[in-house]
């Protein structure tokens, strides 16, 4: 019994640590990110566990309707009012961050106005900025562009837009962006 606990300890530290490894350049890497219905969600985790990164999820104060349609419609008077949706958690720790991949749907072709609220919460000035969103079909590089409009005092990084929870070709754009090797 002593034994079997001793070796899963010893696979659990390694397997923690290949994590970590992938990552090439050593930063600290944050993954936030906003999602409604778990797209975002599910390409937030795959990046995280690609990068060893630490995941934060933006919270609403408000919890947005469950049902599409007065989703949308919450969403669009949001996005007319230039509303500032508060957010319920804070990321702990901030300043040991190097990159931030800030991620969302696209909502109403650009990023969800608590995305706005996310970014105005921090200061960017020294951080690598990485942006992704999901969406179905539309105004994926609008809001990619959105995110960096956002972050005027970071570093970019290219970003990448997957359709729906597509997360074929992800490692390959970390890659490229040498996030990983
Ligand atoms: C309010 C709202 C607005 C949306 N607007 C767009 C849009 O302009 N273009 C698009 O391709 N998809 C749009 N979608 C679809 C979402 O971007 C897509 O389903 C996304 O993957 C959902 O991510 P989530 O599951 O993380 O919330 C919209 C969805 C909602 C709820």
């Amino acid at each position: 019994m002593k034994l079997k606990l001793l070796l899963l300890t010893v696979l659990a530290f390694f397997g923690i640590n290949s994590y970590a490894q992938n990552n090439s350049n050593g930063s600290k890497i944050l993954v936030a990110y906003f999602s409604w219905s778990g797209n975002t969600e599910y390409v937030a985790k795959y990046i995280a566990e690609q990068t060893g990164g630490m995941l934060f999820r933006i919270e609403p104060v408000k919890p947005y309707p469950t049902e599409y349609t007065p989703c949308t419609e919450v969403a669009k008077a949001e996005k007319e009012r230039d509303a500032r949706p508060d957010i319920k958690n804070k990321v702990a720790d901030w300043d040991s961050y190097d990159t931030v991949f800030i991620g969302c749907p696209v909502w109403w072709w650009t990023a969800p106005m608590i995305i706005n609220t996310f970014i105005e919460s921090y200061d960017f000035e020294g951080k690598t900025v990485v942006p992704f969103c999901t969406y179905a079909a539309t105004y994926r590089d609008e809001t990619l562009a959105r995110i960096v409009e956002l972050t005027p005092t970071a570093n970019h990084l290219k970003g990448y837009g997957a359709v729906n929870r597509d997360t074929d070709g992800i490692a390959e754009w970390l890659k490229e962006i040498k996030v990983i090797d």
